[in-house]
């Protein structure tokens, strides 16, 4: 029998699976990947600012531009039919003021063409959620450890480990549910702590450093693929070693064209005897 088709996974589809079936999510920020995680079946796909570190080579994601993610979120998109793509609004797209920020979140729509926008930040950030919301945008929270706000919590650090702290995070959690975010990214918090706010909210969780008991889970398709070998968060699981795999490949490619051994007959195009013929003839008059 053929296999059911499946539909596309909008935001309401993604909200209504808390509970019933856990979500699995990754970062893609190209074409290539995108089709390969469509046809492994995945949920949803983060075009995450991560993009910065892992594809552009920068220490950091502060220096990502509002261009950079549209670019690659329409690269994503065009190789996507049923995975549901949230695109993450940069640093300081989102800060300024809530005009802002709704208009950033609709060209990551209209310029884009992503499902949903993200964008990272609670209590502080749920003015900017609600604005967002407003105009028919579908937003993902991002709270806990939120690498944008990284200078300003003294690093890529757990966050919530202490009972004033781990409060902060649930309040945080309420705060961007009552915002009206579909869902909301709980990154790098104690276990314990991210199984309270799941239980707590009506969104899914979806954790990265947060335990197994979040409704769904996203990493970083570099950390995932072992694409990106500069550093490995411990939280991040390698399912495949393609650092390696590449550069095996390259140096093989670049060992064979030296040798001579690259192209083979099967790599190339032949002519007819006589058409060879005619050319050495006009080669051996000239
Ligand atoms: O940009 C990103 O990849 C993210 C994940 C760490 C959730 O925000």
């Amino acid at each position: 029998m053929a296999e059911a088709q499946r539909e596309k996974i909008t935001a309401p589809a993604l909200r209504a699976m808390k509970g019933s079936e856990r979500i699995a999510m990754v970062t893609a920020y190209d074409y290539p990947t995108a089709r390969a995680v469509e046809a492994a079946g995945l949920d949803a796909i983060l075009v995450g600012d991560s993009l910065g570190m892992i594809v552009l080579g920068y220490e950091s994601t502060i220096p990502v531009t509002m261009d950079d993610m549209i670019h690659h979120t329409r690269a994503v998109m065009r190789g996507v039919e049923t995975v549901h793509v949230v695109a993450d609004l940069p640093f300081m797209s989102y800060h300024v003021s809530k005009a802002q920020a709704v208009e950033n979140a609709g060209r990551l729509m209209k310029e884009g063409g992503a499902d949903a926008v993200k964008l990272e930040g609670g209590k502080t950030m749920a003015s900017r959620i609600e604005a967002i919301v407003r105009c028919g945008i579908p937003v993902m929270a991002h709270i806990g450890l939120t690498p944008q706000a990284s200078a300003a919590l003294g690093g890529f650090k757990v966050q919530g480990r202490s009972l004033d702290a781990a409060r902060g995070v649930i309040d945080d959690a309420l705060a961007v549910e009552a915002a009206g975010a579909y869902a909301v990214v709980v990154e790098a918090v104690p276990r314990q702590l991210a199984r309270i706010i799941t239980s707590r909210l009506s969104i899914p969780t979806i954790g990265i450093g947060a335990g197994v008991e979040c409704d769904g889970q996203v990493l970083v398709n570099g950390d995932l693929l072992g694409s990106f070998d500069r550093f490995i968060p411990r939280f991040a699981k390698r399912y495949a070693d393609l650092a390696t795999t590449m550069r095996d490949a390259f140096a093989t490619y670049a060992a064979e064209v030296r040798a001579g051994q690259f192209p083979e007959q099967e790599h190339g195009f032949a002519m007819s005897r006589e058409v060879i013929a005619a050319l050495e003839a006009d080669d051996s008059q000239a």
